[in-house]
C-alpha cells in the first residue's frame, strides 16, 4: 500500500515536470498537417508556418486559442481537445523541425 502511494506520488511529480515528448507531439500533429503542412510549412497563405517557431510561443498560442483569449474559430476548435501535455509535446515537435 505504501509502495503504491509512492508510485502514484512520483508519477504525479514527473507529470508536473512535464518534459516534452517530441514523438508524442509528432503523433498528435497528424490533424494539424492538413492546414499547417506535413513538415510545419503550410501550402496556403492563410495558414501560418509552425516549423522552427519557438516552443514557448507555440505553447502560449495554443493555450490562448483553447481558453478563447486568442480568437479564431478554426484554431479554437483544434486546440479545445488538447491537454496541456499535448500542447507541450506538439510545440516541442514543431519547434524542433529544421
Ligand atoms: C483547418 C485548418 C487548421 C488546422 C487543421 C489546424 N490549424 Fe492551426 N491555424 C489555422 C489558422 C487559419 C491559423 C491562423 C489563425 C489566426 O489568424 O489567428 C492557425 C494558427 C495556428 C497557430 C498560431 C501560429 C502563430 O504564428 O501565431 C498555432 C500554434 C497553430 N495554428 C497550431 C495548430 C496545431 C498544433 C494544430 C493541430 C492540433 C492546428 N494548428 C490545426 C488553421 C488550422
Amino acid at each position: 500500500m505504501r509502495n503504491l502511494a509512492i508510485l502514484v506520488l512520483s508519477s504525479l511529480l514527473s507529470m508536473s515536470a512535464m518534459a516534452a515528448d517530441v514523438d508524442a507531439g509528432k503523433a498528435k500533429s497528424g490533424m494539424c498537417a492538413a492546414c499547417h503542412g506535413a513538415d510545419g510549412v503550410s501550402f496556403a497563405p492563410m495558414y501560418p508556418n509552425l516549423k522552427g517557431q519557438k516552443a514557448a510561443y507555440l505553447e502560449k498560442q495554443l493555450k490562448d486559442f483553447k481558453s478563447g483569449t486568442r480568437k479564431d474559430p478554426v484554431m479554437g476548435a483544434m486546440a479545445m481537445p488538447l491537454s496541456d501535455e499535448d500542447i507541450t509535446n506538439i510545440s516541442a515537435y514543431y519547434a524542433g523541425l529544421k
